[in-house]
């Protein structure tokens, strides 16, 4: 999708977005280029193409795959710095970055080079981007629990700049129950949760991810729409969810945008923004998705204005900063 800035759009925050997903197909090539890294593609328009997925799992094999090219400090801010560059343009004022930190120890990368590559972008946000930022550190739920409390633990242990945590990679087979240690260290140690849930899954991981995790946020979360009275509940507690419809019709969770639940979700009252997960991935930044849902369901300058105001009041800033965007 080409972006245009239409004069109206309200200023939001983008809370689901995972960092290694803003990786464009030219900044895979300059960086296999740099770290002597061999992609299979002739080029980046190669890669591109072949962004075609059938479901969740074929994109993260490619999406894993990708990340080969992501080696040193350098190459995790030139990331950063791209994203909050291209966020910019995109009206973004608040970003919620997910880094995981897992998927870059399994290739040798030391946990240090990917949060120092990442914090120092991060902590001048404000003054280059105009962005005022938070990262989450996201565990990968297809691997043991053991693995994600040891990372945690080095992360405290390292004092590293995180807000909070988040639960990601291949939902089935992989219910919260498994990670209840790693969200009550998590909690123990004063961070924010959040917790993908209900995106391929049933509508049980989302209670689950409440209930057992004690999950604040809730990413994805569309599955929710199937139980009637989790979906009341989750309207009556005003649980922030971070939809991403254009990532959810991509990788074929739903048939079509006109089909999404986001509607539902709205209508239910549920405290819901709408994010971009992995914006070159999906051809949307979250600018392009705000206008594709727009366009799919005809949302009026008043709902555009509600889902934005919702990306804020979503967000873990504290309650007074999160009002000073409203
Ligand atoms: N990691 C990156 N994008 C993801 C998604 N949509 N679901 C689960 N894990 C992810
Ligand atoms: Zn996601």
């Amino acid at each position: 999708m080409t972006s245009s800035a239409p004069p109206s759009r309200p200023p939001r925050a983008e809370l689901h977005v995972h960092l290694e997903g803003t990786l464009e197909p030219e900044l895979a090539f300059e960086l296999a280029a740099r770290n002597g890294v061999r992609l299979p593609y002739d080029g980046p328009d190669a890669l591109r193409a072949a962004y075609d997925f059938a479901d969740l799992g074929s994109f993260l094999e490619l999406y894993t795959a990708n990340m080969a090219v992501l080696r040193t400090a350098a190459d995790f801010a030139d990331l950063t710095r791209a994203y909050l560059r291209r966020a910019a343009r995109a009206g973004v004022r608040h970003a919620e970055i997910t880094v995981d930190p897992q998927a870059h120890l399994a290739r040798g990368v030391p946990l240090e080079d990917v949060v120092d590559g990442v914090a120092e972008v991060l902590a001048r946000s404000e003054p280059d981007h105009g962005i005022s930022t938070l990262l989450v550190a996201a565990f990968h739920r297809d691997e043991p629990a053991a693995g994600a409390l040891e990372v945690l633990d080095r992360l405290l242990a390292m004092d590293a700049p995180i807000v909070g945590i988040g639960l990601d990679n291949a939902e089935t087979g992989y219910p919260p129950g498994l990670f209840t240690d790693l969200y009550a260290r998590a909690e123990a140690a004063g961070l924010r949760r959040t917790a993908h849930a209900g995106e391929e899954g049933p509508a049980s991981n989302v209670r689950d991810a409440l209930d057992l995790l004690h999950a604040e946020r809730i990413d994805h979360g569309i599955a929710v729409v199937q139980d009637p009275d989790l979906l009341a509940r989750v309207a009556a507690e005003q649980v922030p969810f971070t939809v991403c419809p254009v990532s959810n019709v991509r990788l074929r969770a739903v048939p079509s945008l006109a089909e999404h639940p986001l509607p539902a979700m709205m209508a239910a009252g549920m405290l819901v923004s709408v994010h971009s997960d992995d914006p070159p991935y999906f051809d949307a930044y979250v600018d392009d998705v705000d206008d594709a849902v727009t366009a799919a369901f005809g949302h009026t300058r008043d709902q555009r204005a509600a889902l934005a105001a919702a990306s804020f009041r979503g967000s873990f800033l504290p309650p007074d900063r999160a009002a000073a965007h409203l």
